[in-house]
């Protein structure tokens, strides 16, 4: 299927290169009389990491429900590999290969790390004749651990209850979790907003390095300077639109303030290149 022809009314979808492996068009989201979305432009690249970035309130957590299955948009359209997709659920995102690490962490505090990797995911055993198979917990629990070993992620003990872990770990076991299972982008929602100096580096890494095996890593953060430590582009949300997506080329904290509070409007269409 060829992707359908480029909206032209959209300035911010300039980006010149290959099609975007996740792209949004004109998303508008209504909760009742509040507009979230009003007309929203996103991509996101094979092997890049977008940073999605905004004041409190601007509709990105928002716009990666939407773009993750959790919520329906009340118009616009979402291109996989340039073709049209509609998700109706967060398992219709999944089985495109989209995962998500939420800003409200969502982990079950009572089950074990590895249990938590395949949470809705269970390796099963075959059963008499294929039927009533049990759960394959050794194989679970094997390539749990062969994943937290890659993403250099340290668990005093996979066998205990995640509630025994520190709030950086659980965010670990979370982002481990959505890597595992990403083939073609995740969201991570604030993934270091809780994490301490030493974890949140770890995070940071750990972005470049599922970036480089070719996923699209799209990384919504309030902190200005990780943004510009791992970026390729960042794209700007300002009371539910995209004001600018920006090359991570010589660009300051400055220059990302002033987009996200309109202090650069005047230079804001110079700002919308990729
Ligand atoms: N379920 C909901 N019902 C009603 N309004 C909502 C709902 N979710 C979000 N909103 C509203 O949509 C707007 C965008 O919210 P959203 O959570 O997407 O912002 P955000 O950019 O993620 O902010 P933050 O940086 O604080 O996380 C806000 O005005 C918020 O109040
Ligand atoms: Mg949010």
């Amino acid at each position: 299927m060829q992707p359908p022809p480029a909206d032209t009314a959209s300035s911010a979808s300039v980006a010149p290169g290959p099609v975007a492996v996740l792209e949004a068009r004109g998303i508008v989201k209504r909760f009742g009389h509040v507009e979230a979305l009003r007309g929203v432009d996103f991509e996101a690249h094979a092997g890049e990491v977008t940073a999605l970035i905004g004041d409190n309130g601007a509709g990105k957590s928002t716009l990666v429900k939407i773009l993750s299955g959790v919520y329906q948009a009340t118009a616009g359209n979402i291109l996989l590999d340039g073709c049209n997709v509609t998700f109706n659920s967060p398992s219709d995102a999944h089985a495109l290969g989209i995962e998500t690490v939420y800003q409200d962490l969502s982990v079950a505090p009572d089950l074990t790390p590895s249990a938590n990797m395949f949470m809705g995911r269970e390796l099963v055993l075959p059963g008499l004749l294929g039927k009533f198979g049990f759960l394959d917990n050794a194989r679970m629990r094997r390539e749990s651990a062969e994943a937290f070993q890659r993403l250099k992620v340290s668990l005093k003990d996979i066998d205990m209850p995640i509630a025994s872990l520190s709030g950086g770990q659980r965010q670990s076991v979370a982002i481990c979790r959505s890597i595992m299972w990403a083939k073609q982008v995740v969201f991570m929602d604030e993934p270091t907003a809780a994490l301490g100096v030493v974890q949140t580096r770890r995070t940071l890494e750990l972005v470049r390095r599922i970036c480089d095996t070719g996923v699209a890593v799209v990384l919504i953060s309030h902190n200005m300077r990780d943004v510009l430590e791992v970026a390729d582009t960042i794209e700007v949300l300002r009371l539910g639109r995209r004001i600018a997506r920006l090359r991570n080329n010589n660009i300051s904290i400055q220059d990302l303030v002033g987009a996200m509070t309109g202090a650069l409007d005047s230079t804001a269409d110079e700002q919308v290149t990729a």
